[in-house]
């Protein structure tokens, strides 16, 4: 086994991690200050959401330079010394290629948009207006609002899958895709353990633009149904993997949405372009659009058990499966899984339970392990995430009122995902001296580091030991997935089995006891979960693991 495959990986959300400095953003410095806590979790990875400079109109995901550091983060003498002390921990970093898109800032698009016979003219797609002025089509970009913005120089529209401040580069043109390798190749020799690849199914646009069926109000329809995988995307990033990543002992996830199962052998493995993707399904079980964000459909235990179950399939023979269940663009699980009424310690707990044994390298969001809550702030305004502004104005053009906008707001945004870190009880949770960027969550008095570092029931602890347990029991990396009870509504069951032994996991995911067949856990040892056992019945949200030697 690959070492990224046995290890547990940290995504880091730079701006909420760690302030050292008392400018009220998270730094390099306090990275590096907080190396032993990720130890203490049994982190062998930390991906790092972009830090490279960028006007942070998407929090880093708009690039001014792929190879210089963001001044808010610090230097690049600082993410040198971070490669340095992550290394003597045995800690790897990984880095977040945003290549799909730069920011309106980056000097290739201020160069672009001059004219349109510059050496950099075609590194963007840009279009002439449609007769009458308007888009050259009516596609919506996935923060809401037209995918094209019109440019006064050069007398065009140019394409944004996201805001008007990310600007999509050409793939086509072999100079972008030469700039891309050399920036990537960069980081490579930093010493960079992996590379999540963002945003990636959308890199190739279709021959010819044109309009699409519109799916919304608004008379438009999604950018991601008229571009999303287009045919010939593999070529590009076969491209990427023969210039980028092959032969280095690192490893590539791709956040690539909208891959099917049965296309997955082309994505993934030795024969794909990357070691994992990022899948969504099993997180995405509300939406079926983006257009339709603030009308959730309805969900059962069933179809989450359904969703992952398929990624367990569709990854057994093919490459490796990411297992996540919150990132910087989901909320918080405590909350999405579960209902406002349920013991969410436990329920952070069981969603620990299931990180850790499903098959596949964890992929484990900073603050999920203190068991951290959605933020419900009592206005848009203090919101800062951009694509929460484009859903709530969605919302209220579909026909929601304000406040049930907000509710959608509460429930969905970004933000729950990017509020401080809270490492004590003190002033801004410890994050900071100053003014943090985003408010601390309300709760940080009781749910913080140090707090539950010295509780043995806290939800950090329990995440400890399932880190160490992951460590101690082969199964857990190595055994296959055999689901058990498939039918049952509540419990999610499954064992991990390699030749020598194997693991029994029982997960109650419902708010009420629940039974099951006392013979399924014979002569097999409990091991680990987060409340007492009982032969044959479950408790609600309990998580239990057996080992059978
Ligand atoms: C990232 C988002 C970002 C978007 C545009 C993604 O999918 O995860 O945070 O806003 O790409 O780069």
């Amino acid at each position: 086994m690959k070492w990224w495959q046995k290890t547990v990986v940290y995504e880091l959300y730079p701006k909420s991690f760690q302030d050292t400095t008392g400018s009220g953003t998270g730094d390099i410095k306090g990275m590096i200050k907080r190396l032993g806590y990720l130890k203490s979790l049994g982190v062998g990875a930390i991906w790092l959401t972009p830090v490279c400079k960028s006007p942070m109109v998407d929090n880093g995901y708009d690039i001014e330079d792929y190879c210089a550091i963001d001044p808010s983060y610090g230097t690049m003498e600082d993410m040198d010394l971070l490669f340095a002390e992550a290394k003597k921990r045995n800690i790897r970093i990984v880095i977040d290629l945003v290549f799909n898109h730069t920011s309106d800032q980056n000097p290739w698009f201020l160069e672009s948009k001059q004219s349109k016979d510059n050496p950099k003219a075609d590194w963007y797609i840009w279009r002439d207006a449609k007769e009458d002025g308007s888009e050259p089509t009516n596609w919506r970009g996935i923060f809401g609002g037209s995918a094209w913005t019109w440019c006064e120089e050069r007398q065009q529209y140019y394409l944004h899958t996201f805001a008007y401040q990310q600007p999509d580069l050409n793939w086509a043109n072999p100079d972008v895709r030469k700039a891309l390798y050399d920036a990537a190749n960069f980081w490579v020799n930093k010493g960079a353990g992996g590379f999540r690849v963002d945003a990636i199914p959308y890199i190739k646009k279709p021959e010819v633009l044109k309009d699409g069926e519109p799916d919304g109000k608004d008379g438009m329809v999604s950018v991601h149904d008229m571009t999303v995988n287009t045919k010939g995307i593999l070529d590009y990033l076969h491209e990427f993997k023969e210039n980028v990543t092959e032969g280095h002992d690192i490893f590539t996830v791709g956040e690539a949405n909208g891959v099917k199962a049965s296309e997955l052998h082309e994505w993934v493995g030795e024969n794909g372009v990357f070691d994992m993707i990022f899948e969504f399904s099993h997180v995405n079980l509300e939406f079926k659009g983006i257009e339709t964000w603030c009308k959730p459909d309805p969900w059962t235990i069933q179809d989450l058990k359904k969703a992952l179950r398929n990624s367990q399939e569709a990854t057994r023979d093919n490459g490796w499966y990411p297992v996540f269940f919150e990132n910087h663009d989901k909320p918080r699980c405590t909350d999405h899984y579960f209902p406002e009424d349920a013991d969410k310690g436990q329920c952070a707990k069981l969603m620990g339970t299931l990180l850790y044994t499903l098959r596949g390298t964890p992929f484990l969001y900073q603050g999920q392990e203190l068991g951290y809550r959605n933020v419900k702030y009592d206005s848009i305004q203090k919101y800062n995430d951009i694509s929460s502004y484009g859903q709530y104005d969605l919302a209220l053009s579909e026909g929601l009122s304000e406040e049930e906008a907000l509710k959608a707001v509460h429930r969905f945004s970004r933000d729950s995902a990017r509020t401080p870190m809270q490492w004590n009880d003190q002033e801004n949770a410890g994050f900071s001296t100053g003014i943090p960027w985003l408010p601390v969550h309300d709760d940080y008095k009781t749910m913080n580091v140090e707090a539950e570092e010295k509780d043995p029931s806290s939800v950090l602890v329990y995440y400890q030991q399932l880190a160490k347990l992951r460590a101690d029991y082969a199964p857990f990396t190595k055994g296959d997935f055999e689901e058990i009870l498939e039918e049952d509504e509540n419990i999610f069951a499954y064992r991990r089995n390699t030749k020598d032994q194997s693991i029994f996991v029982l997960l109650n995911f419902s708010g009420k006891e629940v039974s099951y067949d006392c013979s399924l856990t014979e002569n097999m040892q409990y091991i680990f979960g987060n409340d007492q056992p009982k032969t044959g019945v479950l408790k609600p949200y309990q998580a239990c693991i057996y080992v059978k030697n």
